[in-house]
């Protein structure tokens, strides 16, 4: 199974990316991330609607602990991932964003 992680998913490019890619591939699975829930909570129904599987993390990018947060989500799906966009520059403030990619990519 092919995992697509979106940063930003709940609004713009990020939504966007994601209803695009979801049309052209519809057997890979979604982890979406953003801080609005309501917004992650309305593309994941519309993605079942459409039979794509997609699961929702609200987590703000900015904070400190955001890379561990996201490392965690990873092993608790155990989850490679295939395919990542960060439409945020900055995740937790430093380049530690590089280093969680790179262990989680099998
Ligand atoms: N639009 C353009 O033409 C354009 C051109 C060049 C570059 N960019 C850059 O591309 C990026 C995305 O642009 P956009 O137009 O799609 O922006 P946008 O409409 O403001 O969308 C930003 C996305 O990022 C999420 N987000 C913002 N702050 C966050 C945080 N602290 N933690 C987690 N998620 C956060 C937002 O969701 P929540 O509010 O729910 O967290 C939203 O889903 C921006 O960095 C922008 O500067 C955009």
């Amino acid at each position: 199974m092919s995992w697509a992680v979106v940063t930003g998913a709940s609004g713009g490019i990020g939504l966007e990316l994601v209803r695009n890619l979801a049309d052209r591939e519809p057997n890979i699975h979604f982890l979406l991330i953003a801080r609005r829930e309501e917004e992650l909570k309305k593309l994941v129904a519309e993605l079942k609607e459409k039979k794509i599987r997609a699961e929702y993390m609200v987590l703000d990018l900015t904070k400190a602990d955001a890379p561990k947060k996201l490392r965690i989500g990873f092993v608790l799906r155990d989850m490679p991932f295939d395919i990542s966009s960060t439409t945020r520059a900055s995740v937790g403030g430093d380049a530690s964003m590089s280093s969680l990619c790179k262990t989680s990519m099998r």
